[in-house]
C-alpha cells in the first residue's frame, strides 16, 4: 500500500546559489512514496482525493524535506568525536590512529558501524559517504550495517602506506588488491556504492597514488575521496615530501586522481592554479564547518559552490556533531566569517541536493521529485521551547526554518523515512 506524507513540502527545481527561487514550498503539501520511490508530490487535497485507498500520515506543519545527505564522515572515529585541544596531525597521531587500530577487531567495526548509522538515522541524515580504517572488514562492517537499514551509502577501505603507525599501513600492492575485491563485492550492490579512498597525500606514496590512479581508471564510475589542503602545516608537509609537485592538488592530478568524480574535503587553502584545475576537471569539494572550526584548519570559500560541486559535511569525528542541522549552522558562520550571508534555503540545499550533486548521485537522492528515492526526513519546527518562541513572529517558511537549523538537534527530527520505509527515531 503507498504512504502519503503531509506537510510542508520542501524541495528544489534548481540550484540556490543560482537562482533565487529555486526552492520550491508548498505549506498544505503532499508526497506519496510507493515501492521505495516518491511517486508524486503536490497539494494535500489534491493528492488525498487522488489516492483515498493510500494510508496517510499527517504531519501538520511540520517540515517534509529529502533526507540529508553527509558528503564526508569518518565512521571509525564515532567514539573520538569532541576529543579535546589538538590540531590536524597532532590530532590524528593522538587520538585517530589509535582508535582506527582497534578496527583490527571485525567485531569492533560492525559495533562501531551500526552504533555510527542509527545516530545519524537519528539526527535524519540517510545517506553518508564514509572512510573505513584500512582494514577490509571496517568496509564490509559499513556496508553491511547500510544494507540491514536499506541506506544508500557510499564507502571505501582508506589506504595509508607510509606516516601511519606500525599495525594501520598497507603496502602499494595490498592496497591496490584490497580496494579492488572490496569494491567487486560490493560496489552497486543494493544501494551501496564503493569509494576509493586514499587518506591524503602525506599517508601515502607516489607510488600508492598511482596505483589508485591506475584502478580509477578500471572503475571508471566509481568516486575517489580524498583530503585536500585542510590545515597550512599539513600543507607544508606535502611541499616537503612532494618537492617536485607544484602544490597539493598536483600530488594527485599527477597520478590520475583529478577529475569528474573526485571528492576532496575541505579544500579551504587553494592556490589560484589549484581552483581553475579543480573548475576544469569538474571535481567536487566537500565543506566540513564544524570541523574547521574545531581542529582550527580555516574558513572555506562558499564563493567556489558557484563553479564547482559543494557538499557539506560532519567530518565526524574531526568534525564535532552528527548532525546535518549543527553543521549547516556552522556553515552559516563560517560564510558569516567571510563576509558572505547564507540563505536558510542555500544552507538546506547543501545539506540535500549539494552533497548529492557532490556525490553525483543527485538523480536519486537528495530532493523530493517523483521518481526519486524516497529519502526523506520529518522536522518539527517547534522542538523547543527556545525555537517555539524564536519562530512565532516568522512570516515565511525561512524565518519559520532559520531557528531549527542555528538551534535544532535531535529532537527536531520527528521521522525518517529510508527507501520507503518509515524508521522510529
Ligand atoms: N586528513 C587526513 N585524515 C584526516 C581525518 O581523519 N580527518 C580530518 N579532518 N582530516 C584528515
Ligand atoms: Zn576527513
Amino acid at each position: 500500500m503507498a504512504d502519503l506524507l503531509l506537510g510542508q513540502v520542501l524541495s528544489f527545481r534548481g540550484d540556490p546559489f543560482d537562482s533565487p527561487d529555486a526552492a520550491q514550498v508548498l505549506s498544505q503539501g503532499a508526497v506519496l512514496v510507493d515501492r521505495g520511490r516518491i511517486a508524486e508530490v503536490g497539494e494535500a487535497a489534491t493528492l488525498r482525493a487522488r489516492h483515498p485507498q493510500a494510508r496517510v500520515h499527517d504531519h501538520g506543519r511540520h517540515l517534509i524535506s529529502a533526507g540529508f545527505v553527509d558528503a564526508h564522515v569518518h565512521y571509525p572515529q564515532t567514539a573520538i568525536i569532541a576529543s579535546w585541544g589538538k590540531r590536524l596531525i597532532d590530532w590524528l597521531n593522538t587520538y585517530t590512529f589509535p582508535e582506527e587500530m582497534r578496527f583490527a577487531d571485525p567485531a569492533y567495526a560492525k559495533d562501531i558501524a551500526g552504533r555510527y548509522l542509527d545516530l545519524v538515522l537519528a539526527r535524519g541524515t540517510t545517506t553518508v559517504c564514509s572512510y573505513a580504517t584500512i582494514h577490509p572488514a571496517s568496509v564490509d562492517a559499513i556496508f553491511s550495517a547500510a544494507q540491514a537499514r536499506g541506506m544508500r551509502v557510499f564507502a571505501g577501505k582508506t589506504c595509508m602506506d607510509r606516516n601511519a603507525p606500525e599495525g594501520l599501513r598497507d603496502t602499494v600492492l595490498s592496497a591496490y588488491d584490497d580496494s579492488k575485491a572490496l569494491l567487486r563485492k560490493w560496489h552497486k550492490v543494493d544501494r551501496l556504492s564503493y569509494v576509493i579512498t586514499p587518506r591524503f597525500s602525506p599517508t601515502s606514496t607516489p607510488e600508492q597514488l598511482s596505483a589508485l590512479g591506475a584502478l580509477w581508471r578500471e572503475y571508471p564510475d566509481c568516486l575517489m575521496q580524498t583530503h585536500l589542503s585542510e590545515q597550512l602545516d599539513e600543507i607544508a608537509w606535502v611541499r616537503d615530501l612532494f618537492p617536485q609537485s607544484r602544490d597539493y592538488l598536483d600530488t594527485y592530478e599527477t597520478q590520475g586522481l583529478l577529475r569528474e568524480g573526485a571528492v576532496y574535503g575541505h579544500a579551504i587553502h587553494l592556490t589560484d592554479r589549484e581552483k581553475a584545475r579543480l573548475i576544469e576537471a569538474g571535481a567536487s569539494l566537500v565543506h566540513c564547518p564544524t570541523s574547521n572550526t574545531f581542529i582550527g584548519s580555516g574558513l572555506f570559500d562558499m564563493g567556489l559552490a558557484r563553479s564547482l560541486r559543494v557538499g557539506l559535511a560532519t567530518d565526524t569525528g574531526g568534525g564535532s556533531s552528527f548532525s546535518m542541522l549543527r553543521t549547516m549552522a556552522a556553515a552559516y558562520e563560517v560564510a558569516q566569517l567571510r563576509g558572505q550571508s547564507l540563505h536558510p534555503s542555500q544552507l538546506w540545499w547543501l545539506a540535500t541536493q549539494g552533497s548529492a550533486r557532490a556525490l553525483r548521485c543527485e538523480d536519486r537522492i537528495g530532493n523530493i521529485a517523483p521518481g526519486m528515492e524516497a529519502d526523506l526526513v520529518v522536522i518539527n519546527l517547534a522542538s523547543t521551547p527556545a525555537i517555539e518562541q524564536a519562530t512565532r513572529r516568522a512570516e515565511d517558511l525561512w524565518q519559520a526554518l532559520f531557528p531549527t537549523i542555528m538551534m535544532g538537534d535531535d529532537r527536531a527530527v520527528a521521522e525518517v523515512w529510508v527507501g520507503g520505509n518509515r524508521r522510529g527515531v
